[in-house]
């Protein structure tokens, strides 16, 4: 098939017509369906059930401090829980805080205490005129909203195949004492799953931040969520890279078993060196006695150690890869070709970024739910919802079933090749 670009007048008329008539019938079957969230199926959830059974009315429930996890004490989390999740983060464990059940509930908490209470004594943000946050697009529209709430300015910084742009970055950390963090999702990247290389994480920890209270970001969500036992992608862990480059206090870690276990009640925690885990430490005591001990008990029960943790994300992995490939493979049967749109094939995480002709994201996203396919908002990749090119939306395949999704995909292919006709033929 020719570029539609390439295409008469007449000709993409044509097909105008035949993708309507198309869309008409799947419109007329008033489905519902749903590729908006990267929420894990029932199936995936249901792999982790036997984590229901590791602790009953009878088990020992005294964790390896002696201490019995049904009572208070423990601020920082139970040692077995940290030496999984330091597994899990690839840090020691001297270097882990474990939290509640929700990382960016921690990511929260750290912008919280960073404008209340500043960062390990510095002026507290809210005392300052202005304060920035890089924000690599497109991202994670969570990670967006929590420094929007806190009145903190986003600035764009595009992403590449290999990470953020680090020349803007440098620039931009190196000369403005404003910016005092970057928002990263270093391993399969949400929405790109896109993986920073080497080059772009020696960077990072060679920053040389215009503020001294300035801190990375590092969301590494998707860690071990490989789609592929043979193609993985590698990154360098930063806590290790930024000591050895003199700056062991510029970054914090985040991650959850979220997409592990269940998103409702993980566990999550942050990784950071040992003066900034102090300052935590400060706040926390007063926020809390203490995390949900037994959740971290049942966790570390149940996958023994990483090496329980990594064969559990195979099953994961035979879940989640056939619905990758089977969104891949359409767009590229349906698309391809036709020049009216762009994604990347990830090895791993829990999204598909597609960039569709500029000016033609919302209208897309709109298209497909006059159908019954809800899709995340167009620009909701983009601080503030606005995607300057209107162009990038995120196709999170895990939710729906193998049938659903095959459907889903359908519609949204139809609603892309529609918009995108008009969009051509208004300059014809
Ligand atoms: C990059 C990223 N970070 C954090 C989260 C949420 O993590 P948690 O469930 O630990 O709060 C998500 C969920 O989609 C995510 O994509």
């Amino acid at each position: 098939m020719a570029a539609y670009e390439e295409l008469s007048k007449e000709e993409l008329l044509k097909i105008k017509s035949e993708l309507e008539a198309e869309f008409e019938q799947v419109k007329s079957q008033g489905l519902k369906l749903d590729m908006s969230r990267g929420k894990p199926s029932t199936e995936q959830l249901n792999l982790s059930m036997g984590m229901m059974d590791v602790l009953n009315s009878s088990s020992d429930l005294v964790c390896e401090e002696g201490v019995d996890c049904r009572n208070y004490g423990v601020l920082d989390g139970i040692r077995e829980a940290k030496q999984l999740l330091a597994d899990m983060m690839e840090v020691p464990k001297e270097n882990i805080v474990i939290f509640g059940n929700s990382s960016l509930n921690i990511m929260y908490d750290t912008i919280a205490r960073s404008m209340t209470h500043g960062v390990m004594g510095s002026t507290p943000w809210c005392k300052l005129d202005k304060v920035k946050f890089l924000c690599p697009v497109p991202g994670y529209d969570r990670h967006f909203k929590i420094t929007e709430y806190f009145g903190i300015e986003m600035v764009n910084v595009p992403m590449t195949p290999t990470g953020p742009d680090m020349d803007i970055v440098e620039e931009l950390v190196s000369t403005d004492p404003a910016i005092k963090g970057i928002w990263c999702v270093p391993k399969y990247s949400n929405p790109q799953g896109i993986t920073y290389s080497d080059e772009t994480v020696h960077r990072f920890a060679k920053l040389n931040p215009a503020a001294e209270d300035f801190r990375i970001f590092w969301d590494n969500a998707y860690g071990i969520h490989h789609l592929y036992e043979d193609k993985q992608d590698y990154l360098i862990e930063i806590l290790m890279e930024c000591k050895k480059e003199g700056h062991p206090d510029m970054v914090y870690k985040f991650s959850s078993t979220s997409k592990i276990s269940f998103p409702g009640s993980g566990i999550a925690a942050i990784a950071a060196s040992t003066a900034n885990l102090k300052a935590i430490r400060e706040q926390m005591q007063i926020q809390t006695i203490g995390h949900d001990k037994v959740n971290q008990l049942r966790h570390a029960r149940y996958f023994k150690d990483i090496h329980g943790m990594v064969q559990h994300m195979k099953k994961h992995a035979d879940i989640m890869r056939p619905k990758f490939e089977a969104v891949i493979s359409t767009l590229e049967k349906e698309i391809g070709g036709l020049g009216i749109g762009s994604w990347l094939s990830p090895r791993g995480g829990y999204f598909i970024s597609f960039d569709a002709l500029p000016g033609c994201a919302k209208k897309i996203v709109a298209k497909a739910k006059e159908a019954g396919l809800i899709m995340t908002d167009a620009g909701a990749t983009f601080p503030y919802g606005k995607d300057p090119q209107d162009s990038n939306i995120r196709i999170a395949p895990s939710y729906p079933t193998a049938e659903e999704l095959k459907v889903a995909t359908e519609i949204f292919v139809l609603s892309v090749k529609l918009v995108s006709i008009d969009k051509i033929l208004e300059s014809k």
